[in-house]
């Protein structure tokens, strides 16, 4: 049984105005009517052969990450709260150390709870690929055939073919910047990193010891000192703080020998700004995905989305325009990333 942990602490600021620190993306219905974090659960759901999930998140998010799961029909084996949150090495080193509690051989399928996959036959599928090298001690990575030069992402190079469609990880350089993306785009062999794993938990525990020993060592003390109440189980602040700010990318997936890509075709988006959702949404004639209470006239290419006033629109291209009840973004779509900046301008202004 593989049990699912599902990663909700991430602050989604690139799809200001709609993701907010106190409602982050994961936590909306930015794809469909259920909420990102609904349709993760939903894909790895009890029905499909998974375990019950622990789910991992802020501790400030704790009833909206229960309620959502109730009303997703998921029951957990156990929410994690993280007082401070320090990237994704210390959240799937708790999650691994629950897992461990129940089942000595758990093998944990992490995922992030932003991400839209079209495919879910295909995901499913995939995952029991994953499994039969997990099984064998491997750290799986699940490969996205690459399209773009994309910054963002982290680049895997498949070296020699394990059994199944599994592959040794010859290198994995997390978010290696433009040039780099562009010379791996052109050597072929590599895959953006999905960012969805399938770890032994035991073994990702003895990697994070060898490769980034002060995330194990703090996490560790930190699950030993938790408290616990309902489904929830609390990670002393005083402990947990005192773990690096660390990747799991960046501290196991680049460092240790043992990972494996599962070269995946799933639809996969990680949604990570609006020019993504633009990717994925319905379109009219002139590719345009509008939303809400939108009035479109002479519109191509653009995402027009609103959660409040009438938004109307006359001859713009390339455009992006969110309405909020108390915020309005308008940028080039090929600038969307950058809402990013405005967020931390934002922050530090007010
Ligand atoms: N619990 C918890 N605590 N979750 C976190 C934290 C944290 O401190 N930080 C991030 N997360 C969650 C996010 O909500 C998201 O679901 C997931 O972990 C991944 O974190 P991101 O911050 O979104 O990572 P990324 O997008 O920069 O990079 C990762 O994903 C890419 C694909 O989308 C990497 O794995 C890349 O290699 C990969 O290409
Ligand atoms: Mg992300």
């Amino acid at each position: 049984i593989i049990t699912p942990v599902i990663l909700c602490g991430g602050g989604g600021t690139r799809l200001w105005p709609l993701s907010r620190k106190a409602l982050p993306k994961q936590f909306l219905a930015l794809a469909g009517t259920d909420t990102m974090l609904q349709a993760t659960l939903k894909r790895v759901d009890p029905e499909a052969g998974f375990g019950a999930p622990i789910l991992v998140c802020n501790e400030d998010h704790r009833f909206l990450v229960a309620e959502q799961a109730r009303a997703a029909g998921i029951e957990p084996a156990a929410i994690l709260l993280e007082p401070v949150g320090r990237n994704t090495a210390p959240a799937v080193a708790a999650a691994a150390h629950a897992a461990l509690a129940h089942d000595p051989d758990a093998l944990i399928l992490v995922l992030p709870s932003d991400h839209v996959i079209g495919d879910v036959a295909a995901f499913r599928d995939a995952v029991a690929a994953a499994a039969v090298r997990a099984t064998a001690g491997d750290l799986v990575t699940f490969g996205i055939q690459p399209t773009r030069p994309e910054s963002g992402y982290g680049y895997i190079e498949a070296g020699d073919a394990l059994d199944g469609r599994a592959a040794r990880i010859r290198r994995f350089h997390e978010k290696p910047g433009r040039e780099t993306a562009e010379r791996y785009l052109a050597e072929g062999r590599f895959y953006w990193n999905s960012g969805m794993f399938l770890f032994p938990a035991k073994i990702v525990l003895s990697e994070l010891e060898a490769n980034a020993p002060a995330v194990a060592e703090a996490v560790a003390a930190a699950y030993a000192g938790r408290t616990a109440d309902l489904d929830f189980v609390r990670l002393p602040r005083e402990i947990f703080a005192g773990a690096p700010d660390l990747s799991i990318d960046v501290g196991v997936m680049e460092k240790t020998s043992r990972g494996a890509v599962v070269p995946a075709d799933l639809g996969w988006s990680d949604v990570g700004a609006w020019d993504a959702l633009w990717s994925i949404g319905d379109k009219d004639a002139h590719g345009t995905v509008t939303f809400g209470d939108v009035v479109a006239e002479d519109v191509a290419d653009s995402y027009l989305r609103s959660e409040g006033p009438l938004v109307a629109a006359i001859g713009v291209r390339d455009l992006i325009v969110v309405a909020t009840n108390d915020a309005v973004l308008v940028a080039p779509k090929h600038q969307a990333q950058a809402v990013k900046t405005i967020v931390e301008r934002l922050r530090a202004a007010r």
